[in-house]
């Protein structure tokens, strides 16, 4: 009989006939995937698992604290966490268009990774969280490129290093299962997708410190209100975006011009499609009304009522 249970002992046992007394390295970004990959790989080796946590600082707010809390003091895995802010802002110096952005965060990210794996001596295999989904998906050559898609599952093809992919014959629902089985917490189990280049895609145009500011601390406030009003999990994925516009204002008895925050909050299934999600006016209120309170140079707030498609569900 097929339970999670099951599984857990038999891919457990199978990992650790695989990998012996060598060692293992793993590309956690903090997603459900590399999360559950993580914990299930440590369960079965423990510290001859070594993770990489690569801080590209396009992530939300809190968001490499929290990783570091989970694995490092929670679950005492060997985590390498790689501070890398400058490195991929300096690379992202002056370029706004949205697929070039892509491509840097994600070379750059291969650089970093590999930079740090080679002073790790005596790795001989990389664990990734591919999923089933993931390979059927893989499979159709005739899926068109609409945006070049990043995440840590895509690393160097060129590594020198046996793959162990133990959720490969899974569906997500499962791997949330098996998460939670784990020990991990529904905070991560049940995070929403976020997308391999970050905060970077959702400050439209060129990449500064102050709009990746002004973005984190909007989408932090969105998250609050989200959660406080227990909509978390009836909106399939919701954040902000910084348009590259500003608008006219006005502040007390003075002119204002400054940016202006997009919502997009959206219901889904598998975000191939998607609908803009019915979020209750007074908590649209709320807000917005934070956002333009709290936030500094954001004078206006707008809701993207776009179905995908059209649109898709991130602005780049
Ligand atoms: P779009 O914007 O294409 O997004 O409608 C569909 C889903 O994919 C996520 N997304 C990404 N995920 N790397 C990822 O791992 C990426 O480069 C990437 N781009 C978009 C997006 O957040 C949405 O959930």
């Amino acid at each position: 009989e097929w339970t999670i249970e099951n599984f857990i002992d038999i891919e457990v046992d199978k990992i650790r006939e695989k990998v012996g007394n060598r060692n293992v390295l793993c590309a956690l970004s903090g997603g459900v995937d590399s999360s559950v990959v993580a914990a299930l790989i440590h369960k079965a080796i423990g510290n001859q698992l070594t993770c990489i946590f690569v801080d590209h600082g396009l992530l939300r707010k809190n968001e490499g604290d929290e990783v570091m809390k989970v694995f490092k003091d929670d679950f005492h895995m060997n985590i390498i966490k790689i501070d890398a802010q400058e490195r991929f802002l300096s690379k992202l110096k002056n370029v706004s268009d949205p697929e070039k952005k892509r491509k840097i965060i994600g070379n750059e990210f291969i650089y970093v990774f590999d930079d740090e794996a080679g002073k790790l001596t005596d790795v001989d295999f990389l664990a990734q969280g591919t999923l089933y989904t993931d390979i059927i998906e893989s499979g159709t050559d005739t899926a068109q490129t609409i945006k070049s898609h990043h995440n840590v599952g895509g690393l160097p093809k060129n590594m020198q290093f046996e793959l162990i992919e133990p959720l490969n014959t899974l569906f997500k629902d499962e791997v949330r299962e098996l998460g939670l089985q784990l020990g991990l917490a529904e905070s991560i189990v049940w995070r929403q997708p976020f997308p391999g280049p970050g905060l970077a895609i959702r400050v439209l145009g060129e990449v500064t410190e102050e709009k990746l500011a002004i973005v984190r601390e909007s989408d932090a406030i969105l998250r609050k209100v989200i959660a406080e009003e227990g909509l978390e999990r009836e909106i399939w994925q919701y954040f902000t975006v910084l348009p590259d516009i500003r608008s006219v204002g006005v502040m007390g008895d003075a002119r204002t011009y400054d940016y202006t925050i997009g919502i997009r909050a959206v219901t889904s299934i598998d975000g191939m499609t998607s609908d803009w999600a019915r979020i209750p006016w007074d908590v649209m209120e709320k807000i917005s009304n934070r956002i333009v309170n709290e936030v500094e140079h954001i004078n206006r707030v707008v809701y993207d009522v776009t179905s995908k498609p059209p649109a898709t569900i991130e602005w780049e």
